[in-house]
């Protein structure tokens, strides 16, 4: 019987759920691993009054340094979120020759390069399945599963909050602060839910699937990022009259050494299996070579989904010993990559402009994206009313960032315009 002794620091929902898991596992992970884990120290700064099921023997503590400096323990799992202290926390983990396991996308996110060369000349693991799709198996899909083949592109859905408060608004008119308070009633958002719904915390975990996939660690603010607090119910009525679907889309593509990376409302045709993911789904549909398309959806976001994330590094350290460490941590660095500027990227868009009903107007509008040389693929006009404003919907064919900006500013200083044109990029997927 291996035995296996865990120092957990951070006892928070993700936390709690893995004493939960490990609690209610016990004899199934017993007898199917012939692996016994126990928590031996339990770290945070807010302790529970007294050990709770799964805590029985659990030393409880709210020092860090009662973890770290304990030889018996054999593996870390940082657990609190944010980048300071848990980077520290993880340095000094691994500086003691400890094994470590985290959730925590920003650290990987920020701090992977330097802790995968501590990890690798300590000889110690560092497992993070959770920080990317909580246990919907991610990482461990493309950093095993299909590790041999080459990545052409990532499309990710991979904030729960954001698929969530989206779905809430298209199927029941809820309004974003609505469903962002459900979200947190059901434990998906962070404890600060900006993070969430401005972008960032799908930010972080593209830049660790850039990384896994195209071998580069980039800056996260070299990421572009639009979050979803703009999105009203009228876009996305309109969209899904034009058979389109909103998600909050995390983008990577690679061609030969240029690399695309954004996080965006993104419009994609509905009959796209990434339509149909909705509420805390997350899913990442990649085109890879040879393999082709892989699409892999699960919950990705709450307590128990981030724990079993949390399990599988758990087991999957147990049954690999000591020596051998997960791949991604020895990868060499790609070189020469570039990140294209979202200006010289091209993209189609919703575009809707608050017109004035009156007749004209409409080649006057057309007119200026024309000489912005933007292309028109449809025009819906979805009201007609000459006492007040209408919505006029165009589809753009591919276009600059740039020119589109500078149209929809000349178009929005019209006197029949009546609100700033709002724009959304589409996305055809393959
Ligand atoms: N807050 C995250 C989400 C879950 O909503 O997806 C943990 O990564």
């Amino acid at each position: 019987m291996t035995k296996i002794n865990i120092g957990l620091i951070g006892y928070g929902t993700v936390g709690s759920g893995v004493v939960k898991f490990l609690s209610n596992r016990k004899s199934f992970i017993k007898n199917k691993f012939n692996t016994e884990f126990t928590i031996r120290t339990l770290c945070d700064l807010k302790l529970p009054k007294k050990n709770t099921r799964g805590l029985g023997r659990t030393r409880l503590t709210k020092k860090v340094q009662d973890v770290l400096d304990d030889p018996k323990i054999d593996i870390v799992i940082e657990l609190i979120g944010g980048l300071h202290p848990a980077k520290e926390i993880v340095v000094k983990a691994l500086n003691q020759g400890k094994h470590v396991i985290t959730a925590n996308k920003a650290l990987i996110a920020n701090s992977g390069k330097e802790l995968f060369r501590m990890a690798k000349k300590q000889n110690c693991h560092l497992y993070f399945e959770s920080s990317v799709g909580a246990g919907t198996p991610i990482i461990k899909t493309i950093t095993e599963g299909i590790v041999g083949n080459k990545f052409n592109s990532i499309y990710g859905i991979i904030n729960g909050t954001c698929n969530f408060i989206l779905s809430e608004m298209t199927q029941r008119n809820y309004s974003v602060a609505q469903a962002l308070t459900e979200a947190q009633k059901k434990g998906f958002a962070e404890s600060n839910p900006t993070l969430d719904i401005n972008g960032m915390d799908s930010v972080h975990k593209l830049a660790i699937l850039v990384y896994l996939t195209f071998g580069k660690f980039i800056d996260v603010n070299d990421i572009y990022r639009e979050g979803i607090t703009h999105i009203s119910h009228d876009d996305i009525e309109h969209a899904t009259s034009l058979g389109l679907s909103i998600k909050l889309l995390a983008i990577a593509k690679k061609e030969d050494k240029n690399i695309e990376v954004r996080v965006h409302p993104t419009l994609i045709s509905k009959n796209h299996p990434l339509a149909s993911i909705n509420s805390i789904y997350n899913a990442v549909y990649m085109n890879t070579d040879p393999l082709g398309s892989v699409l892999l959806s699960g919950e990705g976001a709450g307590q128990m989904a981030a724990a079993s994330g949390v399990i599988s590094d758990l087991i999957n350290f147990a049954s690999r010993g000591n020596n051998s460490a997960l791949p991604c941590n020895r990868y060499s660095e790609a070189s020469g990559l570039k990140i294209k500027k979202i200006d010289q990227i091209k993209t189609k868009f919703y575009i809707r402009f608050m017109v004035t009903d009156k007749p004209g107007i409409l080649s006057v509008i057309t007119g200026i994206l024309g000489k912005h040389g933007i292309g028109i693929n449809s025009v819906t006009q979805k009201a007609h009313n000459p006492t007040s404003t209408v919505p006029v919907i165009m589809l753009t064919d591919y276009t600059s960032e740039k020119m589109l900006r500078l149209a929809l500013n000349k178009i929005h200083k019209l006197p029949v315009v009546k609100s700033k044109p709002v724009a959304i990029r589409m996305e055809k997927l393959w």
